[in-house]
């Protein structure tokens, strides 16, 4: 039997989590063969909800969970992480921007990088999830200076199985057949979902769908999808971002596909013009844990205007929350 992996979750009372730790327990990150502490950090208030969780977790009897552990205390959660998910933050409510939980939910994850930076294993692969995704990382990768910025991610992978499944639609077909989407940028609506690479059994999907549909209904429909689903069912998306969450992180474990790539927010290194450090999404390939920006894609001029514009959204909330960076900052 292999020893226990420990993955740590923070909002775990949330609903997110909710979905996330039973496909975690159940084998869906790490396979059958892998053993899993689970280290579950909520808010002191939430914590007796917690408790009623754990209960339902173990009355699963899953034969790999082999420990859970409960806390309001970053550095006891953390501890000798190899995997963290930093789901624990406010959600916006209808009419709201992702971006107006910005000062919220920054402080969370200021304490949350210094802890990760003392405790967290140093091979540690951290995904923010918690809005706003891409700053927040952000702010923790800054927190946290003895850890690489690579050890950091934030969530953009909900936006690419959204663009995934939106050209699968209209072109009648299934989402596995639908290679290389692209969402640029910020996890935000000013998100770029890119489908001028992108192929749909092989061929090339501008050839398969008129530039109006892309323009006029593709974009926005993927930009708005959380609002949408707000609206619908009064609360943000959960299962759809847990399981995002589990397909980002396994790529990032187990290497991106043959053929294919994923949409990962990550520390720019000044690829397509951005500015270097801010955490911002690219498609990238990964092998052996390695994540690399795939270069050298032609942009257009509509590509690049809307790279721009959100390198520029970025810069300002990054502007916004300067203040608790470290000493790094
Ligand atoms: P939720 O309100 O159901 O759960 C959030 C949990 O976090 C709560 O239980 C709360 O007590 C806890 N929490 C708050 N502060 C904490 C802290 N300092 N430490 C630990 N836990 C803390 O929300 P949810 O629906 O699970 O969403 C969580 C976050 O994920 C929100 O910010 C939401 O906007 C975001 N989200 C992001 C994506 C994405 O694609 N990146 C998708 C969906 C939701
Ligand atoms: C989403 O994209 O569903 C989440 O970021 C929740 C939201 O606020 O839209």
């Amino acid at each position: 039997m292999k020893a226990p992996v420990n993955i740590a979750v923070s909002g775990a009372a949330g609903q997110i989590s909710y979905s996330l730790l039973f496909r975690l327990a159940a084998g869906d990150l790490l396979g059958q063969d892998q053993p899993i502490s689970l280290h579950l950090l909520e808010i002191p208030a939430a914590i007796p909800f917690l408790k009623g969780v754990v209960m339902e977790l173990n009355d699963c009897a899953f034969p790999l969970l082999h420990k859970v552990v409960v806390s309001d205390n970053p550095e006891v959660a953390f501890k000798q992480a190899d995997y963290v998910f930093l789901v624990g933050a406010t959600p916006r409510g209808p009419g709201m921007e992702r971006s107006d939980l910005l000062t919220a939910n920054a402080e969370i994850f200021s304490t949350q990088g210094k802890a990760l930076n003392k405790v967290a294993s140093r091979d540690v692969k951290v995904l923010v999830t918690g809005n706003p995704a891409n700053t927040n990382a952000l702010i923790a990768l800054n927190n946290a200076p003895d850890l690489s910025p690579d050890n950091f991610s934030a969530m953009t992978m909900l936006d690419h199985n959204r663009a995934k499944n939106q050209l699968a639609e209209k072109c009648g077909v299934l989402c596995s057949d639908v290679k290389n989407v692209i969402v640029w940028g910020n996890h935000s609506a000013g998100q770029y979902p890119d489908i001028h690479h992108a192929r749909v059994k092989g061929q090339e999907a501008l050839s398969l769908v008129d530039e109006a549909w892309f323009v006029d209904e593709f974009i926005p429909v993927v930009q708005q999808r959380g609002a949408a689903v707000i609206q619908a069912r009064g609360k943000s998306s959960a299962a759809s971002a847990a399981s995002a969450a589990l397909d980002l992180m396994r790529n990032w474990i187990y290497g991106t596909d043959e053929n294919d790539w994923i949409s990962m927010a990550i520390a720019s290194d000044g690829s397509y013009g951005i500015e270097k450090g801010l955490v911002f999404s690219y498609p990238v390939t990964i092998e052996d844990g390695k994540v690399s920006i795939v270069k050298g894609l032609p942009i257009n001029d509509f590509s690049l205007q809307r790279l721009r514009s959100n390198e520029a959204e970025l810069r300002e909330e990054r502007n916004a929350v300067r203040h608790l960076f470290g000493s790094e900052g």
